[in-house]
This record gives structure tokens, C-alpha cells and sequence, in this order.
């Protein structure tokens, strides 16, 4: 067979047949790029770059790593979107990292943490505030209306009292819940 033939187009295929070939190809094309999506979001992933960083230490001996559930939250779980949309360009957002991580002299080390932790927890928390805390919120289900019967009265208090403002008065979890996961710098 001449190779040329594989670039014509084919009198032996019905355009509808063609169509069908390349929806095919488009759902499993989707698929990948999902799979790949979902291995990249593993701490794994996060601690390509982060892994001289303390936070995934700071997190296993966090409430959120070490509780009697045996439920371990994983980066990606508080810090990357649900909404597949959203998801796809936090993606590409976290891509320009890349950038600085080939740029910020000494990104990759503890001394560099240590002297940027309150400008980088700032704009982690800008992230949380933007969105009301759907992450958080996306486990913590049980908040503000009907909280569970075992939540500490305090925490009862303070979360109703919130849920009784206006919307737009209303505090988010980061507001009053930081360092969660991570060590949060004072002053
Ligand atoms: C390609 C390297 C790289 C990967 C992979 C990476 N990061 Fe980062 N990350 C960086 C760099 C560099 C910065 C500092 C960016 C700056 O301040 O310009 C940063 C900053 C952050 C910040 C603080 C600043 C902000 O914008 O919120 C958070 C939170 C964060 N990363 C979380 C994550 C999570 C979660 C993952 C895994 C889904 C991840 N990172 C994967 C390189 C990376
Ligand atoms: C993947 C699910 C999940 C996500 C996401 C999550 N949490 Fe939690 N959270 C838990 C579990 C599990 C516990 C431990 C419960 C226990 O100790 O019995 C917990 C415990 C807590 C506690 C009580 C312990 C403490 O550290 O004081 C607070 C407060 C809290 N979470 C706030 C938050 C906030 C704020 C966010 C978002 C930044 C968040 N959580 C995101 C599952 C989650
Ligand atoms: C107005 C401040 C405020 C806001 C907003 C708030 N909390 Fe709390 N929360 C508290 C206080 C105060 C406590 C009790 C002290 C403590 O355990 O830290 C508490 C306790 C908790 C606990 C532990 C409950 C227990 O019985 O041990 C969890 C979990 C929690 N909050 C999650 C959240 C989440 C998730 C959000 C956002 C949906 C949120 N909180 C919003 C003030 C707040
Ligand atoms: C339970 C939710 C939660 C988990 C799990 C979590 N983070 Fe965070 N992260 C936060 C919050 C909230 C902040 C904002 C600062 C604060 O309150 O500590 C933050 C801040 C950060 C910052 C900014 C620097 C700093 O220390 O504040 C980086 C970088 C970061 N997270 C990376 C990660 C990586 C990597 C993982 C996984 C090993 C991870 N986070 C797991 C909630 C979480």
C-alpha cells in the first residue's frame, strides 16, 4: 500500500462513520487528560517542589493528619477546586509556579519558608477567603445550620452566631480557624 493513501480521505468511510471514529477518540482523550490531572494531585505531586518545605510534616501532626478517624486530608483536598472548570485552571495557575520555581533563588529550602511563611500563608488565605472556604466546607458540612449534637458548646456559640448575620457580614473558616494544616507565623 502506497503511505500516501493513509492521508487521503477515504471513500470507504461514510462521514458518519468518520464522526463516530472521532467522538471516540474525544471521550477517550478527556479520560486521559483526567487521569493525568488526578495523578499530578497527589501530595506526591505538591511535594515535587515543596518537599524541602516542612508542611507535609506539619500536617501529619496536625488534627488533620492525626485524628482517631484515620482520615488523612491531602493537600489537594483543602487547596484545589472541586468544580472540574475551576480545577483545570487552579491547574494552570499552579503551572506558573513552575515559573518561580525555576526562578526564586532558594525556593526549594526551609530558610526560604521560614522567611516567607507570613507572605505566602497571606495569599493562601486570600484563596480561601475569595471562596468562602468551599473546601473546608466541603467536609465540614455541619457548621453553621444544625451542627452535629458532640460539637463543644463554644464552638456551637461562635459558629450560630455567625450564620446569623447577613450574608455578606459573615466571617469565613479561615478567619477564625488559621494554621489548621500548617504552622501560621504570629505578628
Ligand atoms: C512546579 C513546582 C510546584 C508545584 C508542583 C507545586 N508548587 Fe506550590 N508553590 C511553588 C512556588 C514556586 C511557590 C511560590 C510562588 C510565589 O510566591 O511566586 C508556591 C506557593 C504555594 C502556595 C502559597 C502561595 C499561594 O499562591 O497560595 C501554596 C498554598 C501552594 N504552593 C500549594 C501547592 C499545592 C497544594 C501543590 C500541589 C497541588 C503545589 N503547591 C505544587 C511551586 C510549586
Ligand atoms: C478532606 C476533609 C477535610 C477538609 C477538606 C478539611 N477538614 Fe477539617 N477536619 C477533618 C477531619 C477528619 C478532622 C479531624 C476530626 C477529629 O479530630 O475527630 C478535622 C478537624 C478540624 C478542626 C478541629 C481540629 C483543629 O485543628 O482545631 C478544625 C477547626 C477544622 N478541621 C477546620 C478546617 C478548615 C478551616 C478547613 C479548610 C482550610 C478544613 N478543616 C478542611 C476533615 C477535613
Ligand atoms: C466566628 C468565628 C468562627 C467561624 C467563622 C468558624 N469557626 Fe469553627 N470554631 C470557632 C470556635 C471559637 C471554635 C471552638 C474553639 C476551637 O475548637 O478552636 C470552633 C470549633 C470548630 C471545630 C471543632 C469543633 C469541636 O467540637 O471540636 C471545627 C471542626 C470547626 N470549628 C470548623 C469550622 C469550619 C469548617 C468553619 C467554616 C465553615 C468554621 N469552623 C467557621 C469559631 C469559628
Ligand atoms: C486542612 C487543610 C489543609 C491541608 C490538608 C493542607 N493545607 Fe496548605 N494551607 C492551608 C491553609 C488554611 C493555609 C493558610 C495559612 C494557614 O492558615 O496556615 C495554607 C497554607 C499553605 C502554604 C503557604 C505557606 C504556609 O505555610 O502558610 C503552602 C505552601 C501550603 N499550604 C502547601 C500545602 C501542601 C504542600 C500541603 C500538603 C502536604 C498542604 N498545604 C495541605 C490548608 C491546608
Amino acid at each position: 500500500m502506497n503511505w500516501r493513501a493513509l492521508f487521503k480521505p477515504s471513500a470507504k468511510f461514510s462521514v458518519l462513520s468518520l464522526l463516530v471514529i472521532g467522538v471516540v477518540i474525544g471521550v477517550i482523550g478527556y479520560f486521559a487528560t483526567q487521569q493525568t490531572l488526578h495523578a499530578t494531585s497527589q501530595d506526591a505531586f505538591c511535594m515535587s517542589c515543596h518537599s524541602n518545605h516542612s508542611l507535609q510534616k506539619e500536617l501529619m501532626a496536625s488534627a488533620h493528619g492525626n485524628n482517631p478517624q484515620g482520615i488523612t486530608v491531602s493537600c489537594q483536598d483543602c487547596h484545589l477546586p472541586h468544580d472540574p472548570i475551576k480545577y483545570l485552571i487552579k491547574k494552570i495557575i499552579v503551572s506558573k509556579d513552575l515559573y518561580g520555581f525555576l526562578t526564586i533563588d532558594g525556593f526549594n529550602t526551609q530558610a526560604w519558608l521560614d522567611e516567607n511563611r507570613k507572605e505566602q500563608a497571606d495569599k493562601a488565605l486570600a484563596e480561601f477567603r475569595a471562596n468562602d472556604s468551599e473546601n473546608c466546607q466541603h467536609c465540614h458540612t455541619r457548621i453553621f445550620e444544625n451542627q452535629p449534637e458532640g460539637m463543644k458548646k463554644i464552638a456551637k456559640r461562635m459558629h450560630e452566631m455567625n450564620f446569623k448575620k447577613a450574608e455578606d457580614k459573615r466571617k469565613t473558616c479561615v478567619d477564625c480557624h488559621k494554621g489548621v494544616a500548617h504552622f501560621y507565623p504570629k505578628g
